[in-house]
């Protein structure tokens, strides 16, 4: 270290680790909130097409009947127009940077609604198995943020359709609740599963045809963002038949006066201390 300017301090470094890991959080969030908003345009823009088409056949005929089933139907996709907005909205809108008590499968939920139609598309079955949590403290959008990179990792992992298991559910042992992203995909060489978490590490050759992936900071920011809420985050995977991305939440914060981005600091460990399995 003596080669480092003697003019910065081990504390400054610290800030400066954490503030730059803090940045990669803050992009990582803007690059995947602009992906999704092209999907759920995309699939806004089929809605309209429905409503315009119901509409126009409701102004056609002139029975009581086909107009009530009109109006239904422009009713039902007016609905999901809506719900798109108000999730999409709910991941734009920077919801408190602060800990707070939250439920997680409300997340869970809301991920799994802007995600529906893609997994639909791409064959994918979703198995959403929520158990009864407690609320645990965390910062809301951040835990989202790592919940649609590890699904939409996991949907990339399986182009030819397959199933994809998500499940929520408390580990006494550990005072965690655990959430677990199980996808039944390729799977990750040995080789590459040391890498990763590293920052800028990607297989993909760039976006894919709903606009994701391909700059390999997903799971760089799905660690920071665990090592931030005093978390860890594991992996298993066989090349073949699958990986298991399993992120354990302390139910409980050990409270600092710290930051958040200081207590990122705080934690940081060697990336070896994350468990990286391989196999099932
Ligand atoms: N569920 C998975 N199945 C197989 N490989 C995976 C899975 N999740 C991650 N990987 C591998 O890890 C690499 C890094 O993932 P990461 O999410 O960090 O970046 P990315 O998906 O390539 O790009 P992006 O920054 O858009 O997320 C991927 O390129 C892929 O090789
Ligand atoms: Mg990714």
């Amino acid at each position: 270290m003596s080669e480092l300017s003697p003019s910065f301090t081990v504390e400054q470094l610290q800030e400066q680790i954490a503030s730059l890991q803090q940045q990669l959080i803050e992009a990582q969030r803007a690059s995947a909130l602009g992906e999704l908003v092209g999907t759920t345009t995309h699939e806004f823009n089929n809605i309209l097409m429905t409503v315009m088409n119901y509409a126009k056949l409701g102004l056609r005929h002139q029975d009581q009947a086909a107009r009530d089933r009109a109006f239904t139907k422009i009713l039902q996709a007016s609905e999901r127009a809506a719900e798109i907005t108000r999730s999409v909205l709910g991941m734009a809108r920077n919801r408190k940077p602060n800990f707070e008590p939250t439920q997680l499968a409300e997340l869970i939920r809301e991920a799994m609604f802007l995600l529906e139609k893609e997994m639909q598309k791409y064959r994918i079955a979703v198995e959403l198995e929520i158990h009864e949590v407690p609320k645990i403290p965390v910062i809301a959008n951040q835990i989202q943020q790592v919940l649609l990179n590890l699904l939409i990792n996991a949907r990339q992992a399986m182009p030819n359709g397959g199933r994809l298991v998500v499940r929520l559910i408390q580990d006494t042992a550990t005072q965690t609740v655990d959430l677990i992203v199980r996808d039944f995909g390729v799977g990750i060489p040995a080789e590459s599963l040391k890498r990763i978490f590293d920052s800028y590490y990607t297989t993909k050759r760039g976006p894919d045809a709903t606009g994701k992936g391909g700059t390999g900071l997903g799971l760089a920011a799905c660690r920071n963002i665990v090592q931030v809420h005093q978390g860890k985050i594991r992996v298993e995977s066989t090349v073949g038949k699958g990986t298991c991305f399993t992120i354990k939440l302390p139910m409980q914060r050990v409270e600092t006066s710290e930051t958040p981005i200081a207590v990122a600091v705080m934690d940081r460990q060697p990336p070896t201390s994350i468990p990286v399995e391989n196999g099932f």
